[in-house]
């Protein structure tokens, strides 16, 4: 049975990610950055689900959590935030600031605390990465072409396989 962590897990592609791993009987740490979301997400009692704190631009959450957990064999890099199409002579600077903390020094954290977990694992340790398409999310609206179960089909056959 595989142990997958997955960041921004309370909704969109990364909920579906947690539910397919779920039904695939893989243990889940569901992690965002309020517990109460995450409830909310996730009805059902499963004895393979574990909710856990973490904001990926915050370091002691992300220390907080990797401390709860002793073994992991996939980390899955979902939180982000949307981007946008700003000219660059209209752009605001702290608004890029606050995206590159979520999606790129967000997932080095993560792994960061996460990789001595992984360090242990069946399969050891390597790096998959991969974009879900243009995905019907509250990131994406309700234009995009792929439905969230598209976006996150990739993700799971990822995290799901040993020899990829
Ligand atoms: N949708 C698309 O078309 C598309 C295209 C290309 C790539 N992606 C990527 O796919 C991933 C999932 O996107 P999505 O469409 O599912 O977006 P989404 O519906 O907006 O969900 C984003 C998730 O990230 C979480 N998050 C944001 N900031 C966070 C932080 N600081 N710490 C922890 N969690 C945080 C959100 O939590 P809160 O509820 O707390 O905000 C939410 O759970 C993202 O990395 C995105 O960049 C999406």
């Amino acid at each position: 049975m595989k142990k997958v962590l997955v960041t921004g897990a309370n909704r969109g592609i990364g909920k579906q990610i947690s539910l397919d791993l779920l039904a695939l009987g893989c243990k889940v740490y569901a992690g965002a950055r309020d517990i109460a979301k995450l409830k909310e997400a996730f009805p059902e009692k499963s004895d393979l689900l574990y909710f856990i704190e973490i904001d990926v631009t915050d370091e002691s959450t992300v220390e907080k959590a990797a401390s709860k957990i002793s073994a992991l064999d996939v980390v899955i890099n979902n939180a982000g935030v949307g981007v946008g199409e700003t000219d660059l002579a209209e752009a605001n600077l702290e608004e890029v600031k606050r995206i590159f903390e979520v999606n790129f020094f967000g997932p080095m954290l993560v792994n960061k605390h996460f990789i001595p977990h992984l360090k242990n694992s069946a399969d050891g340790i390597k790096v998959n990465s991969m974009c879900p398409g243009w995905v019907k999310s509250d990131m994406g609206g309700a234009g995009a072409p792929r439905t969230v179960q598209q976006g996150a089909d990739t993700a799971v056959v990822l995290a799901t396989s040993s020899n990829i």
